[in-house]
């Protein structure tokens, strides 16, 4: 039996996990900073990092605080190398370097993307590789396949924006808080999706949204001043719900055809959605719709966003087949999928 405390501080949420033998998780902590960084419409790295470092700690000793022996308990430390925001990985890899070293258990460092992929693995106790992953959340847009425990490919990868930063880019031309992704959904169910058609993106194995962030930008641009406020921001909320809904359709429908030709082409009889965006409903559905007939799994919204259960699953498939790390490996802000 193995027990991992695991620590996820790669982008703006603080997050500390105690998981079992890779899939029962014991406690999981998510601190949000997403009050800190409203005002500023999106993330602000140093505010982060710093945010990180004043609440690691108490994080931690929350996700410990209902565990039999607490830190006596723990095997081994998996924390999040990157991808990332270079300052608030180093946090995280500080810490677990430390506590590793101090309490004398091994350390390993783990893919953010990798712990993504394994949300989906902790959300269904069935599923097992090989299977087809869409990542989509504020930093990536990917199709992978994970072959086997540890052994990924990518089959498609997005050109430009990640389809959460569009989510996030498009609510703040039409005057809607960070972060976007949720307040477009909610406002879109209003929204009269026909009256503001927008392209939907096709690439052949490849993703691309600045295409579909420039034609929100074009359209509310051609609604003229006497529709816009000082801020260029459309007045009339019917016109912001129908241009959201008409973003999401555009943006959910790319995702779902490009995940369907991925699944067409491989064969696979496993698809499985994670990262934040995969909190959208509309995604889930169409993505339900357009592979029906495999098995499709996309975890609880707990699971979606940023988390350290994740990075515990994936952490405890790194540490057997990698064994652990040396107590002093680097932070990588552009680490690859499952380096
Ligand atoms: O995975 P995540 O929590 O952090 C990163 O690793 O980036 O993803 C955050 C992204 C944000 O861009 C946010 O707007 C988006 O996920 N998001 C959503 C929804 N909930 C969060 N996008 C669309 N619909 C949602 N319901
Ligand atoms: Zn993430």
């Amino acid at each position: 039996m193995t027990t991992l405390l695991a620590i996820e501080t790669s982008c703006d949420e603080t997050a500390a996990a105690v998981v079992r033998d890779g899939r029962e998780v014991l406690s999981s902590v998510v601190a949000s900073q997403i009050d800190l960084h409203t005002g500023y419409g999106g993330v602000v790295p140093e505010l982060a990092a710093r945010a990180h470092l004043e609440v690691l700690g108490t994080t931690v000793d929350a996700a410990l605080c209902g565990i039999d022996g607490g830190w006596n308990a723990i095997d081994a430390i998996a924390v999040t190398r990157g991808p990332g925001l270079a300052g608030c990985l180093l946090i995280g890899t500080a810490y677990a370097q430390a506590a590793a070293a101090a309490r004398r258990l091994p350390v390993v460092g783990v893919s953010h993307l990798a712990g993504h992929v394994y949300s989906a693995w902790l959300a269904d106790l069935e599923l097992e590789p090989p299977f087809l992953a869409l990542l989509v959340s504020g930093g990536h847009t990917d199709c992978v396949e994970l072959r086997d425990h540890g052994t990924a490919i990518r089959l498609a990868s997005t050109r430009d924006d990640a389809v959460g930063e569009a989510f996030d880019k498009a609510a703040r031309m039409l005057g809607l808080a960070y972060p976007g992704g949720p307040v477009i959904e909610r406002v879109a169910g209003a929204g009269d999706a026909a009256r503001f058609p927008l392209p939907v993106t096709r690439l052949e194995g490849a993703f691309s949204f600045s295409g579909l962030k420039t034609a929100v930008r074009y359209v509310v641009r051609d609604l003229g001043t006497a529709e816009l406020d000082d801020a260029g921001i459309p007045r009339d909320p019917a016109v912001i719900a129908a241009i959201a809904a008409s973003f999401q359709v555009a943006a959910v429908e790319q995702l779902a055809e490009g995940l369907g030709a991925a699944a067409d082409r491989t064969g696979a009889e496993q698809v499985v959605v994670v990262g934040g965006v995969a909190a959208n409903t509309a995604l889930r559905t169409a993505v339900r719709q357009r592979l029906s007939g495999l098995r499709v799994v996309v975890p609880p919204l707990h699971l979606c966003g940023d988390n350290a259960a994740m990075i515990g699953a994936a952490g405890w498939h790194r540490l057997k087949t990698h064994g652990p790390d040396m107590v002093s490996f680097d932070a990588d802000p552009a680490l690859a999928l499952f380096a």
